[in-house]
Order: structure tokens, then C-alpha cells, then sequence
């Protein structure tokens, strides 16, 4: 029986990945919470757990040893890391070092993926799209400056270390269950409350110019489990689709699934200091070492985070 660690198990990733996770066989799950409460019903051993707290970390590692860890919680809004940098670094990079102190001391030998993000790169001319791992990286907000933290972090433990980490790149990943703050989520909460009458007509947005790159979070799950399987230690991985979407095509998509005519507004409140414009990901790597390729369509992803705001 393996032993399988998820740190931030209640969070948007961390439930499609508990939920894969219960679909195989010989494993044991254990998924730590910070504040939610877990659906107790799942077979899965919960742990509380302040990563800022060394010796919680420390008893939880010591306790468990498990094989493989997957790294999920931190702060993953881009927009907050500008309000709260502080808590953006605390727990993107500090927690992540006390993780892997603690791993180093209790059980050296587990896998242990680190979640950067697309935002480690930041700006990438266009004639230089799609981005592969060894891409200059340029973060352009603090988000992406703690996650590219994360990624040497990553590589210096198992350079000196020996420990077998792999760090993974996600582009924008969505689909039902997303919290607010995320582009998709906050359009069809909007859409949704219009049909419903709760709000006016005016769907307000941001900056509809960026281009992002898309996969359903049920895909990028699946490539978080073959990583653990298949990916080589020391090594960065990306994960996307290789398709840059336009905004104003997700806001488009997205109010033709309502019967209502959706009146878009620009709101200045929702554009950021600065907003990396253009990101395409280059997904042959992961797709060569693990066999790993997305199969859930953009249409269907966005069906899906329709129907959820609608039962939420
Ligand atoms: N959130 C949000 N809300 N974004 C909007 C809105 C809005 O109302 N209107 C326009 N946007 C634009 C943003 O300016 C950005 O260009 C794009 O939509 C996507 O924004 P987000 O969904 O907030 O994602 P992100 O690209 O900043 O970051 C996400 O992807 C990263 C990987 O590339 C997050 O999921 C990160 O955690 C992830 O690492």
C-alpha cells in the first residue's frame, strides 16, 4: 500500500485530485486541511495543518512518511498576491520549505511535486509562444515570483539533497468548483445571478485583451497522478492544452449558455497593475515522459461551470 499525502486537499484542485485519488487502487489517502471542513464520509485520513507551523509539519510528515506527496496548498490568486504579498510568500515559499525540511528528515525517499504555475514565466514575446520549460523565466507579479521561489526551491533539494521532487507548471486550469477571484467563475456567478434576477444586467469584466491558456482541472489532475508515476525526479514539467483562448472568447462562450442577452461592462476595479498578455504552453514534455494528453473540451469545461453556479 502506497502512502499518499495531499496538502491543501480541500481546495478547488484538491478535490478533483482526492477524487481521482479514490478511484485507485493500493493507496492510502491522507489530505491536510488548513480551515475547511472535509466531506467526512470519504475515505480519507484528514489532518489539519498550519504549514507555517514548523512542528505541525514536522509531527504530520513524521507521523505519516508517506511515498508521495502532492504540494497543492498556497496562495493561487494572481490579483490577491498584489494586495497581500506577504501572505503570498509566507505560504507559497516559506510553507513549502518547512515541507521539505520535514520530508528531508522523516521520509527522503518520497516523491514530493511542487505546483508552480505559467506565471513563473510572465512575459514571453509572442514569436516565442508556446513556452516550454526551458523558457527564460520573467514573473510580473509577486504570485508568479513565489512560484518561480517554489520551482528553485524544487531543484535545490534534489540537487543537494537528494529528494526526489518534481515541480509542475499548470497554465490556467478550471472547471467546476472554483472558487471566486478566477475569470470563469467570476463571469458565470454573474451570468448566473442575472438569470436568476439578483443582480442587473451588466456583467462586469476586466481586461478582455489577455490570451490564457486553458485545461479542465479534471485533466490537469490526471497529470498530477502520472507525474507522481512516470515524471523524473529534478525535473519541471508544464501542463496545458498549447491553445491560447482570448477573454473576450471565454465572456462570449460563456454568456451564449444563458437565454438572457448579457449586457459587458468594463470595470476598472477588476484590471491589475500589469497583466501578462500572452500565454500559450508547450505540453510535449510531459506528454513524451508520461503519456499524459488533456481530453476534456473547452466547450464542455465551461458547460459544466455553468451548470455548477446554477446548483451552487
Ligand atoms: N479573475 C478575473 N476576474 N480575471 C479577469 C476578469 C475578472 O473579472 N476579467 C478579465 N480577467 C482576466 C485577467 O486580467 C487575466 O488576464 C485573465 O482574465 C485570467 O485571470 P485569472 O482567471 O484570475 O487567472 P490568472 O491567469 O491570473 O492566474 C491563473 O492561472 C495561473 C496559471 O497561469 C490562476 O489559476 C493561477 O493560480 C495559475 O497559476
Amino acid at each position: 500500500m502506497k502512502k499518499i499525502l495531499v496538502t491543501g486537499a480541500t481546495g478547488f484542485v484538491g478535490k478533483h485530485l482526492i477524487e481521482l485519488l479514490l478511484t485507485k487502487e493500493d493507496i492510502m489517502i491522507w489530505g491536510t486541511t488548513h480551515s475547511s471542513s472535509p466531506n467526512k464520509d470519504m475515505q480519507v485520513s484528514w489532518e489539519t495543518l498550519d504549514l507555517l507551523n514548523t512542528n505541525q509539519v514536522r509531527e504530520m510528515i513524521n507521523k505519516v512518511k508517506p511515498d508521495v506527496i502532492f504540494h497543492l496548498a498556497g496562495q493561487s490568486n494572481v490579483r490577491k498576491s498584489w494586495e497581500q504579498k506577504d501572505d503570498t510568500f509566507q505560504i507559497n515559499v516559506i510553507g513549502t520549505i518547512h515541507l521539505l525540511d520535514a520530508v528531508k528528515e522523516f521520509c527522503p525517499e518520497a516523491i514530493v511535486l511542487t505546483v508552480g504555475s505559467s506565471e513563473e514565466y510572465g512575459f514571453v514575446k509572442q514569436e516565442n509562444m508556446p513556452i516550454n520549460e526551458t523558457s527564460v523565466c520573467n514573473p510580473m507579479n509577486p504570485y508568479g515570483i513565489s512560484k518561480l521561489s517554489v520551482a528553485l526551491l524544487s531543484k535545490q533539494y534534489y540537487q543537494s539533497c537528494g529528494l526526489n521532487c518534481i515541480h509542475v507548471r499548470p497554465f490556467n486550469h478550471i472547471g467546476p468548483g472554483q472558487s471566486l477571484g478566477f475569470v470563469t467563475t467570476d463571469f458565470a456567478k454573474q451570468i448566473v445571478s442575472i438569470e436568476l434576477e439578483l443582480q442587473e444586467n451588466k456583467l462586469k469584466v476586466g481586461n478582455l485583451e489577455a490570451h490564457r491558456d486553458f485545461t479542465d482541472v479534471r485533466d490537469i489532475v490526471c497529470a498530477y497522478w502520472l507525474l507522481s508515476q512516470k515524471g523524473k525526479s529534478g525535473e519541471i514539467y508544464n501542463v496545458s492544452v498549447g491553445k491560447g483562448i482570448k477573454i473576450s472568447t471565454i465572456v462570449k462562450e460563456l454568456a451564449k449558455r444563458s437565454n438572457k442577452e448579457i449586457q459587458i461592462i468594463q470595470d476598472s476595479k477588476k484590471f491589475r497593475p500589469i497583466d501578462v498578455p500572452f500565454y500559450i504552453g508547450d505540453c510535449s514534455k510531459i506528454e513524451r515522459d508520461c503519456g499524459w494528453i488533456p481530453k476534456i473540451s473547452l466547450s464542455k469545461t465551461l458547460d459544466d461551470i455553468m451548470n455548477d453556479w446554477r446548483q451552487r
